[in-house]
């Protein structure tokens, strides 16, 4: 049986769930939205051990030994209809009560396990371990010292990025919006004197051939290109087609087998069994590492026909090693 934790409108858990559904594979789906309305969970800690299980409406009881797998994408707490100066403690509550259920279960058994895709999050130390283990990776400065991103400014002759540390989207409310990289000219460089109270990542702009995101799964990865250059709007950003309506062409690529390996090797550095790692080729011919998202976004790149993500999602959870 496999543990599916997500929350009610992920597309990519719904796309998942139906390819678990053709191949006769059970699950349970649980919403954490839903926790405490459809679902909730049992913690029995004593002399004998700890018991763990969870009790979704209308079915069994399963304790936590059951799952051979578990997948998490994008869990939300519930919004809980109490008055708001209780809000903030049961919210807190409710995060810990799920957090300690995430614990209950094998960290082996999750793809991937909760606190690993906390632990491996952070962009300027992704960087830092990428290049170390032999990445090429684009000459990078962090922080808001004006001097200091003006002397990077030159290092470079004015061919630099910036772009946001933790990740370039932002949701207020239903809203997302998208703080694109962009290139800094000499304005943008003066009004930075003014602004640079944000920390942001400078980097030297890499010319590139195009961009491709990697899916690792276990020990295999599968490469995507994106033709982010033949539009101008997309050309810094690939993102932007989205907001401009680009569709942007997208195939199959192989990488040099130095970097699919870098790419796994990074992966199990997190010990993480999933991750979207995002290159660019430049047009120097070198593979360049920009970052690794540790549950980053797959759907589409199965959606167009390109790689079958879902069921090397699905065997690596059948292949649990917990
Ligand atoms: N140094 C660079 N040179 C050229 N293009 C870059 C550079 N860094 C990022 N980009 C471009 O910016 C876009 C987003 O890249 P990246 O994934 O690094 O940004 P991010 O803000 O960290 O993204 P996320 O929101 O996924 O965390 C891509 O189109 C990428 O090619
Ligand atoms: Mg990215």
């Amino acid at each position: 049986m496999l543990l599916i934790v997500s929350n009610k409108t992920d597309l990519a858990t719904d796309y998942l769930i139906i390819r678990l559904h053709e191949r006769g594979i059970p699950f349970l789906r649980i919403n954490t939205e839903d926790y405490l309305s459809l679902w909730d969970v049992c913690f029995s800690i004593g002399k004998n051990g700890t018991n763990v299980a969870i009790r979704k409406e209308g079915q069994e009881s399963l304790p936590v030994g059951t799952f051979i797998g578990a997948y998490i994408r994008q869990p939300k707490i519930p919004d809980l209809d109490i008055i708001d100066c209780d809000k903030e403690f049961a919210k807190r509550e409710i995060g810990e009560t799920l957090k300690s259920l995430w614990r209950a279960i094998d960290e082996n058994v999750w793809l991937n396990a909760p606190h690993r895709l906390l632990r491996a999050s952070n962009k300027p130390e992704q960087l830092t371990i990428a290049n170390s283990i032999g990445f090429n990776i684009p000459d990078t400065y962090i922080g808001v010292n004006y001097e200091n991103i003006k002397n990077f400014y030159k290092k470079h002759s004015g061919e630099v990025i910036a772009k946001a540390v933790k990740h370039g989207f932002d949701f207020n409310g239903d809203k997302a919006r998208v703080a694109a990289t962009q290139k800094i000219d000499e304005a943008t460089l003066i009004s930075l004197k003014d602004y640079a109270s944000i920390p942001m990542i400078f980097q030297n702009y890499i010319t590139k051939e195009h961009d491709i995101r990697v899916i690792v799964v276990g020990g295999k990865a599968f490469a995507t290109a994106i033709d982010s250059q033949s539009h101008e709007e997309t050309k810094i950003d690939w993102r932007l087609s989205d907001c401009y309506k680009i569709p942007l062409k997208q195939y199959e690529v192989s990488l040099p087998k130095k970097i699919k390996k870098l790419c796994i090797d990074i992966t199990k550095r997190y010990n993480l069994r999933y991750s979207a790692i995002d290159l660019v080729l430049g047009k120097d011919g070198a593979h360049y590492f920009l970052e690794l998202n540790p549950n980053g976004q797959w759907a589409w790149i199965e959606q167009l026909n390109i790689h079958k993500i879902r069921d090397a999602i699905i065997d690596e959870l059948l292949f649990s090693r917990g």
